[in-house]
């Protein structure tokens, strides 16, 4: 199959690229390139740059390169951001994608997966959010996702569409220091920062009902991400009509004071981390049952917080060399 991947040139687009041309699909990169980078698409990897809300240019690109798939990750993912420019992310996560599933229903293109995130869940006040947990999401941005899910399933019933969407996680780590994050938007980046300015990690709160007092999350590697891409796609590719809502997490949850000891331990560093007060919206706890993935997909994640540190912080080196002290 040939797969349309937007977002492709993104930090998790293009770990999705490089798994599906691994697993010997043939893909094709949208993405307009705001914050994606064009040297992240692989030699042979045709790169169309291209708004999901350019409707010609989608169907064209469409059937230009017979598509017969598509892995939806082209998006605004800043939390923050999405409470101050709303309509914003409402027009390019919302919109966007209605205008992409309308290229794609009239091109018959018969799969597609979506990007979606646990910021769908809110704050959820259970051990181990399923897929049955109530979705209350507490940002624009966790309600863009949730709309999407509803758009992408909606459609999917009415036109025979093969969907799935992926509730990702707290994704982190690289397939190699040139695929790197270079936001710095999440914890471990965060905490790279304040090591590399020689300054200590900051904890948004330790009086979380918590083991130690922090909010724990479940951190998945990127390269188990994209891996449980290549199964979703070819899920679809085999069941017409499916539709999948599954959690990409590893079940595991790691505390932020863990996260921040074994980062300085993978560093080299020795800093203790400064308490800070809590930052607004952050729930205590969030980790996925990831047994439905496992079930549907045959899917499981390999690798682990130490892999997630190691290749994050190689990375974070290479755009930092400061960051190394001798
Ligand atoms: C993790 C924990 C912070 C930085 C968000 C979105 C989610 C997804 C991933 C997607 C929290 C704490 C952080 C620091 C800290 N986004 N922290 N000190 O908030 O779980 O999830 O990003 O596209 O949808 O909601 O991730 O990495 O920001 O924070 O104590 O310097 O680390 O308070 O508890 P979060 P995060």
């Amino acid at each position: 199959m040939t797969w349309l991947i937007t977002g492709g040139a993104g930090y998790i687009g293009a770990h999705v690229v490089r798994a599906m041309t691994a697993a010997g699909e043939r893909a094709v990169v949208y993405d307009d390139l705001s914050t994606g980078v064009a040297e992240r698409v692989p030699d042979g990897v045709p790169l169309v740059v291209g708004s999901t809300l350019d409707a010609e240019r989608l169907a064209r690109t469409l059937a230009d390169h017979a598509v017969t798939g598509v892995v939806h990750l082209a998006a605004k993912k800043q939390v923050g951001e999405s409470v101050e420019r709303p309509l914003h992310y409402y027009r390019e996560n919302v919109e966007g994608l209605r205008v992409l599933l309308d290229a794609v229903t009239a091109a018959q293109v018969p799969a597609f997966v979506f990007s979606s995130s646990a910021a769908v869940y809110g704050m959820p006040d259970v051990d181990l959010v399923s897929e049955e947990t109530p979705c209350a999401p507490l940002s624009p941005y966790g309600e863009t996702k949730l709309a999407g899910e509803w758009l992408v399933r909606a459609t999917g019933r009415a036109t025979g569409l093969a969907t799935a969407s992926l509730r990702y996680f707290n994704v982190a780590g690289a397939a190699g220091p040139e695929l790197a994050d270079t936001g710095v938007f999440n914890l471990v980046p965060m905490v790279f920062e304040k090591l590399t300015e020689d300054a200590p990690p900051r904890v948004f709160g330790d009086d979380y009902p918590t083991p130690d007092g922090t909010c724990v999350r479940d951190y998945i590697h990127v390269v188990d991400l994209a891996e449980a891409h290549v199964a979703a796609a070819r899920v679809l590719r085999s069941s017409p009509g499916r539709d999948l809502t599954l959690n990409i997490g590893r079940g595991e949850g790691v505390s932020v004071r863990e996260m921040i000891d074994r980062i300085n331990a993978v560093t080299g560093h020795d800093r203790p981390p400064a308490v800070v007060p809590r930052r607004p919206g952050d729930p205590a706890r969030v980790v996925a049952s990831a047994d439905r993935a496992a079930a549907e997909l045959g899917w499981k994640a390999r690798l682990d917080v130490q892999d997630m540190i190691t290749s994050a912080w190689e990375g974070w080196v290479r755009l930092h060399p400061e960051a190394v002290r001798t």
